[in-house]
């Protein structure tokens, strides 16, 4: 029987400390962390995203921003948005959510936003500080990953990580912090061969290719650590339901520790958003 690693529990541990964060900032310097949420158009699952941030910003006593713009919104007219949130001095962080509508161009977008206030991370200039080891805004989905990790693993040093993906958002970043923390790291993707093979080889597994249940039993050493960063929906029995990237009911009896889907690597996206936000208005006031 694996350890559950519960991003619920953990999460709720980053949410508290973000809260005293943002109180003391409050209190010391008068200043309320803002963070401005843009949803372009009007994809279900974006939909849930943008309005659980906005939740937890209040909860965390953050004041938040929603901009929703309809699909057809012109490039020119994004633009104008992120440059008025760039010179906004209530808005610590901005956050445009992904994809967009396939007319607009989102390498564009990004480079647009402050990198002072690219709580995602994407910025070229957070990226490059990231993979040179500098001090960046570290995107939420792989940071979320690292501090789960860091609970089941307490010395990650010399361990063998396989990244299953290499997005942008989660892939990449995610070996940048599994190197930086001194281990071995691996990434496979679509085109690797022998993919089952490696990963069965790691010590760490961490998921994010974005196919239900995919990983079964056959990829896992026994003992390993997987984090599961999927959240795939699917129809099954005529009900829908979340699932990971890992078949959970086949690797659960062979990992040494897991994380759930739901209930995992989710909460700590958006909790470390909000620490994303907090450590922005922080540094804009210097302390
Ligand atoms: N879409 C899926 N994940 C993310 C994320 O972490 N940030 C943004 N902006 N969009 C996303």
């Amino acid at each position: 029987m694996a350890t559950l690693i519960s991003g619920k529990d953990i999460s709720q541990k980053v949410i508290d400390e973000v809260k005293a964060g943002v109180a003391e900032l409050h209190h010391q310097h008068d200043v309320r962390p803002g963070l401005a949420v843009v949803l372009v158009g009007d994809d279900p699952a974006s939909q849930v995203y943008v309005r659980n941030k906005i939740k937890r910003a209040a909860e965390v006593g953050m004041a938040s921003f929603e901009h929703r713009l309809p699909a057809d919104t012109s490039q020119t007219v994004l633009n104008a948005l992120i440059d008025k949130l760039n010179a906004d001095p209530k808005v610590h962080g901005i956050l445009v959510q992904l994809p967009l509508p396939k007319h607009l161009d989102e390498g564009h977008v990004i480079n647009a936003i402050d990198p002072a206030k690219d709580v995602d991370g994407f910025h070229p200039l957070n990226v490059g500080a990231l993979a040179s080891g500098e001090n960046a805004l570290v995107p939420c989905t792989p940071l979320g990953c690292m501090i789960m990790l860091k609970e089941a693993v307490p010395d990650l040093s010399g361990k063998h990580a396989v990244v299953i993906g290499r997005s942008n958002i989660v892939g990449k970043p995610m070996a940048a912090l599994l190197l930086q923390a001194n281990c071995t790291v691996t990434v496979v993707h679509s085109r690797t061969r022998d993919i089952q093979q490696l990963c069965k080889q790691a010590d760490i597994v961490v998921a994010a290719i974005g196919r239900p249940e995919f990983i079964g039993a056959e990829w896992i050493k026994p003992g390993a650590v997987v984090i599961d960063v999927g959240i795939n929906a699917i129809e099954a029995d005529g009900k829908r339901r979340l699932v990971g990237d890992v078949d959970f009911a086949a690797v659960e009896p062979i990992a040494s520790a897991i994380s759930p889907v739901p209930g995992g690597v989710g909460p700590m996206t958006i909790a470390c958003l909000m620490q994303n936000t907090l450590t922005a208005a922080r540094k804009s006031l210097q302390v």
